[in-house]
């Protein structure tokens, strides 16, 4: 594990020095409560609603717009389902993507199935891009709800966020986002975009495991997902995960002392770096995504020959740690919906894609070695 290099920040991302500190110190100190009236109690109280006020603030929303969940799964889960359920009588039609998460598409899934609503998974072209007016030409009356993710957890794609947001200013659909992939990277102010619900996950961008957020805009009619306690406006029931809450909180100030997102600027060097060694090398490879249209920490790489399942033990032998499409699909033989949706079922992407996701830690130094191990890979394969 020691020198082990780590490119796999999509799926998940070490938690940051100062939060495990904080998060061990409520763990062991602050333990108390937060619903409980003795000392004990109202510190832990203290502690939450001044983590709702630091995630309300980032996001320029009101406190009591913040529900913390247990991550993105859930988050997707609640607002999809509690809006469906609410907003039954206005209509059945759904509206999402292809290339969502599995978080989203089997909570569709599961909603048509089980309560008969009607849902349209729109397409994206061959660059994994949605374009506005297929999303205006799928939009109906009885539209009640729009799923559509912020960022793509494969190709790192933007979706046009502002743009269905202001489609859906004069209509009755609740407009829900998965910014999973976007937190911690983007500045982002659901109001201004016109977004109703937004989901996050802290463990994406340093935070901890298991813990995350709902952004709920006020009086948002919404069935709550969990029955219980009156925790989180009795939207979530269930005793708070506190040192997590504290975690996201911690990790949530620390990235926002990095206004420039200078971290954008190196994933970017990242990216042109190890594609220039590609080039160098005449390595035939292929961008999953759009150059001009995607975040620079996730780069997906068609790799002409060389078949990703071997590739990917093959670099785990040798210490670099990446993947094949998300990190849900990473033990599934199935092939990635997303680059399915992109390409169609028969295309050679499908077998020889790598996504390689930059984070934290990350060096040039790193880059280069794997850009040399992606060299030797294409070379091998071909004398195979
Ligand atoms: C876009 C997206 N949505 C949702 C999730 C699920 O988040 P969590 O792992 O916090 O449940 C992920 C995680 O891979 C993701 O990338």
């Amino acid at each position: 594990m020691k020198d082990a290099i780590y490119f796999d920040h999509a799926a998940t991302t070490p938690v940051n020095l100062l939060v495990s500190q904080i998060m061990t110190e409520v763990l062991t100190q602050n333990f108390g409560n937060p619903s409980s009236i003795h000392q004990f109690g109202r510190r832990a109280h203290k502690l939450l609603t001044d983590a709702r006020s630091t995630v309300a603030e980032s996001f320029q929303v009101k406190n009591s717009e913040i529900i913390f969940t247990s991550g993105g799964t859930e988050g997707d889960n609640a607002a999809i389902i509690g809006v469906a359920l609410r907003n039954q009588a206005k209509g059945k039609h759904l509206i999402t993507t292809a290339i969502e998460h599995p978080a989203v598409l089997l909570t569709m899934k599961y909603l048509e199935k089980q309560f008969g609503f009607e849902v349209n998974y729109l397409p994206v072209d061959k660059k994994g891009n949605l374009s506005v007016e297929v999303f205006k030409q799928a939009l109906r009356e009885d539209t009640i709800l729009v799923s559509v993710m912020f960022v793509n957890n494969e190709t790192g794609n933007l979706l046009p966020i502002q743009e269905i947001g202001e489609i859906l200013r004069d209509h009755q659909a609740v407009f829900h986002t998965d910014a999973v992939q976007a937190v911690g990277l983007l500045q982002i102010n659901p109001r201004e975009l016109g977004v109703d619900l937004l989901s996050a996950s802290a463990h994406k961008f340093n935070g901890p495991k298991g813990v995350g957020f709902l952004y709920k805009k006020a009086g948002l009619s919404f069935m709550p997902f969990f029955y219980g306690g009156k925790q989180e406006g009795r939207f979530r029931a269930g005793t708070e995960n506190l040192a997590g809450i504290v975690g996201l909180q911690k990790m949530i100030e620390i990235l926002n002392q990095d206004e420039k997102k200078q971290c954008l600027k190196t994933y970017q060097a990242f990216c042109n770096l190890l594609l220039k060694r590609l080039d160098e090398a005449k390595v035939k490879y292929y961008l999953n995504g759009d150059f001009n249209n995607k975040l620079p920490n996730i780069l997906n790489l068609h790799l002409e020959n060389v078949a990703s399942n071997l590739a990917l033990i093959k670099l785990d032998l040798k210490g670099f740690a990446i993947s094949i499409g998300s990190a849900c699909a990473s033990g599934d033989v199935n092939d990635s919906h997303v680059l399915t949706a992109m390409y169609g079922k028969e295309h050679p992407a499908l077998k020889e894609s790598l996504r390689i996701s930059f984070g934290e830690g990350n060096t040039k130094k790193q880059v280069e070695r794997l850009a040399d191990e992606l060299i030797v890979l294409s070379r091998t394969n071909k004398e195979e």
